[in-house]
C-alpha cells in the first residue's frame, strides 16, 4: 500500500517591486576633484562608475517610503489589486520589515515605524532588521516566517533603505568611493500557488549564516551602548564606517561561493536552471572571483554596481526592481539572491518569480 503524505506547503510570492535613489549622481570624475583618487582606480578595482547621494534633508525612511510607494503603485498598475487604490493597498499591509544599517535614529524608534506611519499602513506591524548588507536576505525570510506563523497575516513589505553617505569617512579613500544611497522594496504575499511542479512560485529556500568573529572588520564604533555619546565628549573616533577591505573581500568571495553552492545543492538545481544570480553589489571583482571559483558563466550574474555603488541592504531589492521593470523576469524564472556584509552576516534566497 502506498501512503501519500500531503504537507501544507505555503508559498510566498513577490507581487511587486520598487526603488528610490536620490537624484544627485556623483561620478568618479567628480569625486576625483575632491579626494585623491581617479576614475581609473575606482573602475578597475570595483566596477563602480557613479553613486547617488541624498541631500541633507533626506533620511533613510524618506527613501524607504518612496521605494515602498513605488512597489505598491506597481502592484495596483499591473492589475494584481485592480479594485484598490495605492492608499487602500497600504491599509491592507500586515507587516513592514525594514533592513537598514543607517536608521533615521539609533536605538528607537525603528525606521519601519516611521515608514509605516508615512504610508498610512495602519494595520501593519513594523520592525527593523539589523544584518547590514545581508539585511534584505534576512528580511525576506523573516517576512515569510511571520506570514506563515500568523493566522490572518497575508501581505508584507520588505524594504532595504540606506543613507550611507552620512556614515562614510570622506577622508578615507579606501572606503568612501565604495558606497551610495538608495532604497528598494518588495511586496510579499502569501498565495495559493503550488510549491511543486511547473506552476510553482515563491520563496523556495533561504540560507542565513553569520561569522561574528569578523565583527571588527566592518564596524561603526561610536554611538551604541559600547561607546555611547556623552555631553562634552571629545571624539576619540567618529560615528563612521571603518573597514578592513582585504578581510571583507576574502570573506565575501568565500560567502558568495558557499551560499550559491549550498542553495543549488539543497534544491537539487543546476546553474543552467537559474535565470539570474543577484548578488549584493559591493564590488564587481568579488563577483568575478566567485564566478571563476564556481566555473559559472558571467552572464548569470546581474550587476548594476556601476550606477549605484554599494547601497548595502538596498542593493538587492534595487537590482530586483531594475530587472523586473526592464522586463527581464518572467513567471517561473528561478532567481538566486546572495548577500554578505557587516556582522559578519551572509545568506541567500532562492525565489521562483
Ligand atoms: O558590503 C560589504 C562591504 N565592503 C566590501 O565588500 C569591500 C571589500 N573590499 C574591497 O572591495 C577591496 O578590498 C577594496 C576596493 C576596498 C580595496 O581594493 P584593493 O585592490 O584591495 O586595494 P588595496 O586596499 O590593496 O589598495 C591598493 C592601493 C593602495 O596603494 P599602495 O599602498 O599600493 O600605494 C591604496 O592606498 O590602492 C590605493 N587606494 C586607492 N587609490 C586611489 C585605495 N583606495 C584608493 C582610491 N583611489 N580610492
Amino acid at each position: 500500500m502506498n501512503i501519500v503524505i500531503i504537507g501544507v506547503a505555503l508559498t510566498f510570492e513577490i507581487k511587486a517591486t520598487g526603488r528610490a535613489v536620490p537624484q544627485r549622481r556623483v561620478s568618479n570624475e567628480e569625486l576625483a576633484q575632491k579626494i585623491d583618487t581617479s576614475d581609473e582606480w575606482i573602475w578597475s578595482h570595483t566596477g563602480i562608475k557613479a553613486r547617488h547621494i541624498a541631500d541633507a534633508e533626506t533620511a533613510s525612511s524618506d527613501l524607504g517610503v518612496k521605494a515602498a510607494w513605488n512597489a505598491l503603485e506597481m502592484a495596483v498598475e499591473r492589475g494584481a489589486y485592480a479594485e484598490k487604490t495605492v492608499e487602500e493597498l497600504a491599509f491592507t499591509l500586515d507587516m513592514i520589515i525594514v533592513a537598514t544599517t543607517t536608521p533615521d535614529f539609533y536605538g528607537c524608534p525603528s525606521t519601519a515605524c516611521l515608514i509605516q506611519n508615512k504610508l498610512g499602513a495602519k494595520n501593519a506591524g513594523a520592525m527593523d532588521i539589523s544584518a547590514a548588507c545581508s539585511g534584505f536576505i534576512y528580511g525576506l525570510e523573516t517576512a515569510a516566517g511571520l506570514l506563515s506563523a500568523g493566522k490572518g497575516r497575508k501581505r508584507c513589505l520588505v524594504i532595504g533603505c540606506e543613507i550611507l553617505s552620512r556614515f562614510i569617512d570622506w577622508n578615507d579613500r579606501g572606503t568612501c568611493v565604495l558606497f551610495g544611497d538608495g532604497a528598494g522594496a518588495v511586496l510579499l504575499e502569501k498565495t495559493d500557488a503550488p510549491r511543486e511542479g511547473a506552476e510553482r512560485r515563491g520563496l523556495l529556500r533561504t540560507l542565513l549564516r553569520a561569522d561574528g568573529a569578523g565583527s571588527k572588520n566592518l564596524i561603526i564604533k561610536k554611538g551604541g551602548s559600547r561607546n555611547a555619546y556623552r555631553a562634552g565628549d571629545v571624539f576619540e573616533f567618529a560615528p563612521l564606517i571603518e573597514m578592513n577591505g582585504h578581510a571583507v573581500y576574502n570573506f565575501a568571495v568565500h560567502a558568495v561561493t558557499e551560499i550559491i553552492k549550498d542553495l543549488l545543492e539543497a534544491e537539487r538545481l543546476t546553474v543552467d536552471e537559474l535565470r539570474w544570480i543577484v548578488p549584493h553589489q559591493a564590488n564587481a571583482r568579488i563577483v568575478q572571483a566567485a564566478t571563476k571559483r564556481l566555473g559559472f558563466p558571467r552572464e548569470k550574474f546581474f550587476l548594476n554596481i556601476d550606477e549605484y555603488a554599494n547601497t548595502s541592504a538596498a542593493s538587492i531589492p534595487i537590482a530586483l526592481d531594475e530587472l523586473n521593470r526592464e522586463g527581464h523576469l518572467k513567471k517561473g524564472d528561478i532567481i538566486l539572491c546572495v548577500g554578505f556584509g557587516a556582522g559578519l552576516t551572509y545568506g541567500g534566497n532562492l525565489i521562483v518569480w
